[in-house]
């Protein structure tokens, strides 16, 4: 008699591949809005514990009355200040996944007009802020842990003109990420590429949101512009993916490739 197929073969195969969040702690700077607070929302309905963090007390309130779970606690830091930076590691101790999707806009002008102060001020929350959060994670980051960080689509399709900068450091993302996953192994370093996305960041642009999504959403492959619950399961995938690292994962749409 021929043997019976094993009906547990796939998911314990699935089960050697990814590894659950259940009970992990997930750190995610950021959570308090937008695509940071998509993904604290996933990752606690995966088991998670969550620690959001931003710089405002009021917004990080408001998003732990969002997430109404008792598995989240939040932590005012500024990542662009080393010391904040410091002590929310101490405060956090021994913890299983960073996350950042902490960003501001981007400047925007044509070179020749570049404000060099808003320059400095970007690369200080976007790419100096990364490096000096992986400088302190990695004193409390648990062995199988994992670093995610936050690109974009201006680096595929930079803004003409005004977006040479935006576009080199969301580029940057990608080198960064691939060099720390070697220094660190086996800790996974990844990033995220979204492309636009429904989130409080688009507010800027008040009324005329709705019909820059509409034009947008016409462009893409994927006809629609996501939300955040939408894109955050990109990083939940990078979280629970054992064999994912150095990598740039677009969640765009395809807008990349118009
Ligand atoms: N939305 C899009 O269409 C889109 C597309 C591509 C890429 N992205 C990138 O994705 C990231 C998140 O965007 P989003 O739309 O989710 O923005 P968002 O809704 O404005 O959220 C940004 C979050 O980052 C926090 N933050 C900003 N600077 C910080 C700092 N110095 N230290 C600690 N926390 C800080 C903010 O809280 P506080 O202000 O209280 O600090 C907030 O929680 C950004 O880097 C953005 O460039 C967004």
């Amino acid at each position: 008699m021929p043997a019976r197929p094993d009906p547990h073969r796939n998911r314990n195969e699935r089960r050697t591949l990814m590894t659950s969040l259940v009970d992990r702690k997930v750190i995610v700077v950021g959570g308090s809005s937008g695509i940071g607070l998509g993904v604290a929302e996933a990752a606690l309905n995966g088991g998670a514990k969550l620690v959001i963090v931003g710089r405002s007390p009021e917004k990080l309130l408001a998003a732990e009355r969002t997430l109404n779970a008792g598995r989240v606690t939040s932590v005012v830091a500024d990542m662009t200040d080393e010391a904040d930076v410091a002590r929310l590691f101490d405060e956090v101790g021994p913890f299983d996944h960073l996350v950042s999707t902490a960003g501001t806009l981007p400047p925007g002008d044509p070179i020749g007009s570049t404000d060099m102060e808003a320059v400095r001020g970007f690369v200080d929350n976007k790419l100096i802020g990364a490096v000096m959060l992986s400088k302190h994670a990695v004193r409390t980051l648990k062995a199988g842990g994992s670093m995610t960080f936050t690109s974009g689509i201006n680096k595929d399709r930079p803004p003409v003109p005004g977006g040479s900068v935006v576009s080199a450091i969301a580029g940057s993302f990608s080198y960064f990420a691939r060099a720390l996953a070697l220094e660190l192994a086996p800790t996974r370093v990844n990033v995220v590429s979204p492309g636009w996305v429904d989130t409080p960041m688009w507010d800027i642009v008040g009324e005329a949101k709705s019909s820059f999504f509409a034009d947008m959403a016409a462009r893409l492959p994927s006809r629609k512009i996501p939300t955040a619950a939408d894109v955050a399961a990109a990083y939940l995938y990078l979280m629970e993916s054992d064999f994912t690292t150095g990598e740039t994962i677009r969640i765009d749409g395809g807008h990349n490739l118009i």
